[in-house]
């Protein structure tokens, strides 16, 4: 779903976030990569937290990409494992506060407990209202445009689509993220400037904002902070600053 312009600009409907710089922040201490990202995970118990007390509708967090696959065996199977002890501990907690989750990414990658773990939480969390927090797990942005094409092709086959009928709602219908908005807003930690195949359709039109805070100390000020850069752009959609001040059509 793509965002429309003339949006008041002061609190995102969705924000997305990278967040980077658990294992530069490990290592600054002295610790083990894994002791940054499980520090990382407090992190993201606080930013659900905040977002949900904002008033942010949508909030995804890039958690494991595509390419995350490739770091070593130790480090790939202690952030599965420490993904399985967030939802054993937090899907109590995401129900009483009404936050719904959502999966986007090759999910048949992931260890079945990890998996089942998920698929239950999706279920509980179903009919809250409050919040959606996306996790984007074993996710890459190409993978998912390949994965919608090869999708619409299908259906063409098939005979029920044309290539005429595909623009770009129908392209987006066959993303994962079909049923949520485009985010208005993406935050990246750790003094790092990329996109790192991140919601590469999704972002069209986002706000970028980056701090140089690591994830495991990205707190509710820092994440004010971001916000409050947000609040200080004008997003134009491709039109004159006079037009979206007219509020012109
Ligand atoms: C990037 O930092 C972070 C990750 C690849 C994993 C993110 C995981 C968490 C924040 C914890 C678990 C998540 C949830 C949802 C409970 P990096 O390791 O690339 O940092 P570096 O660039 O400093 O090495």
């Amino acid at each position: 779903m793509a965002t429309s312009p003339n949006k008041p600009a002061s609190l995102p409907e969705h924000v997305a976030i990278i967040m980077d710089g658990n294992g530069r922040w490990a290592k600054g201490k002295g610790l083990p990569r894994l002791a940054g990202h499980r520090q990382g995970a407090k992190s993201v118990r606080n930013a659900i937290e905040h977002a949900r007390k904002l008033g942010i509708h949508f909030l995804t967090l890039y958690a494991f990409s595509t390419e995350n696959w490739d770091r070593p065996e130790r480090e790939v199977s202690g952030l599965m494992k420490l993904l399985e002890e967030y939802l054993r501990g937090e899907t109590s907690n995401l129900v009483k506060n009404g936050i719904r989750l959502k999966v986007i990414g090759d999910v048949e990658r992931l260890p079945s407990g990890l998996r089942n773990l998920l698929l239950h939480t999706i279920d509980v969390t179903a009919r809250c209202t409050g919040m959606t927090l996306v996790l984007a797990l074993s996710y890459g942005g190409r993978g998912e445009i390949v994965k919608a094409a090869v999708n619409l092709a299908n259906r063409c086959v098939a005979g029920e689509l044309t290539p005429q009928d595909i623009d770009e709602g129908v392209f987006e219908s066959a993303l994962f993220t079909c049923d949520i908005p485009d985010p208005d807003l993406l935050i990246r930690t750790s003094n790092e400037f990329r996109i790192s195949n991140f919601l590469l359709w999704q972002l069209a039109y986002a706000e970028l904002v980056f701090t140089e805070v690591c994830w495991p100390d990205f707190d509710a000020s820092e994440f004010d902070r971001c916000l409050e850069e947000f609040a200080s752009r004008e997003r134009r959609f491709g039109r004159t600053s006079e037009q979206c001040l007219t509020k012109e059509a």
